[in-house]
């Protein structure tokens, strides 16, 4: 059996990043509809298919993130697990059920799905899963996020990593602070540096190794609502910054897009390779890699090919940004 540091290792190979393509249900069906196409579990699954049998994939990408649905589901023949590692891609699953409506908190949320979580760590590791997701939504107002839900989500994130590292599944820890909004870039990070100091303090708490997880976060943006563009050498000396009080083991950091524009998810990622930090900085995208992939294909057998192009463009794209910094590393 391999173990959580090894798979980490490989999730963060050089030069690669992580697909999240783990929209639940109803989100996916939502974005085929907007494209044209009807939210069936056939159409979800030929999309992910699309995806994953894109020519070449594993040479940026070293993991996929699906949902339940599609672990359940085949890909070429084969179930989806199985197809992903003949191509040489790492399947991960998403675990939580969502983010609730938190009682107590009115307007904040919760991730939910720690009831019978083991049970289900140990079926996803049988079905061949070898990495997990688990995130938290905090949105940032005036009197937003609050104490309350900083705590229950660091908890609810470390009780989820403990569980994974027991059932031998990597876990990718992602609190999300969202873009809606016209919070400043500082306020972004005052608040993201916030969440991250309850997020360590939960992890330990829990005993979670640190050198067999990775860190999910959102870049240091301003809100969506904002008129600013944070410059990308901007979004990356504050990001690092950020990060920094993160200890050395830690495996990896994965970044989130948020909604962030496609091109700009990019040079924020390229900006941020030239900070010297202890450990790799990577992508693990989902809109920013996948709607242009979407939007050439809109269920048309005959584009099928041409969303294969799109997503293939993004992830060149992605992983010569990640490059970056082996080779400013030999400089
Ligand atoms: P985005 O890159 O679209 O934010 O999605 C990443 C993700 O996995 C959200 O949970």
């Amino acid at each position: 059996m391999h173990t959580c540091r090894e798979i980490a290792t490989q999730l963060m190979a050089p030069g690669k990043g992580i697909l999240a393509a783990d929209e639940s249900i109803g989100t996916m069906s939502t974005r085929l509809e907007n494209a044209g196409v009807e939210g069936t579990a056939e159409n979800r699954r030929v999309y992910r298919e699309l995806l994953a049998t894109t020519p070449d994939l594993a040479d940026g990408v070293s993991g996929i993130i699906l949902c339940d649905e599609t672990l359940n589901q085949h890909c070429g023949g084969a179930p989806f697990a199985q197809a992903l590692h003949t191509l040489g891609i790492l399947p991960g699953i998403k675990v939580d059920t969502g983010a609730k409506a938190c009682p107590g908190l009115p307007g904040e949320t919760v991730t939910e799905g720690l009831d019978g979580l083991a049970a289900r760590l140990t079926r996803y590791a049988e079905l061949g899963a070898r990495f997990a997701k688990w995130r938290a939504v905090y949105a940032i107002t005036d009197s937003t996020p609050t104490a309350g839900a900083i705590a229950v989500n660091a908890s609810a994130l470390a009780r989820y990593a403990a569980a994974c590292q027991e059932a031998g599944l990597v876990p990718i820890v992602e609190p999300e602070v969202v873009m809606t909004g016209n919070h400043s870039q500082i306020r972004c990070a005052e608040v993201t540096a916030a969440i991250h100091a309850e997020v360590r303090t939960a992890l330990e708490l829990l005993n979670v190794d640190l050198a067999g997880m990775v860190l999910k976060p959102n870049m240091i943006v301003e809100g969506a609502d904002n008129p600013d563009r944070t410059a990308p050498a901007d979004v990356a000396a504050v990001t690092g910054k950020v990060l920094q009080a993160w200890p050395d083991d830690l495996a990896g950091i994965a970044f989130l897009s948020g909604g962030q524009p496609p091109d700009r998810a990019t040079a924020n990622l390229a900006a941020l390779q030239h900070l010297r930090t202890p450990w790799p900085l990577t992508f693990s995208f989902g809109r920013a890699l996948v709607t242009p992939a979407l939007l050439a294909w809109r269920g048309d057998t005959t584009r099928y090919a041409a969303g294969q192009t799109a997503l293939a463009e993004r992830v060149r794209a992605n992983a010569a940004a990640v490059r970056l910094r082996t080779e400013l590393q030999r400089t």
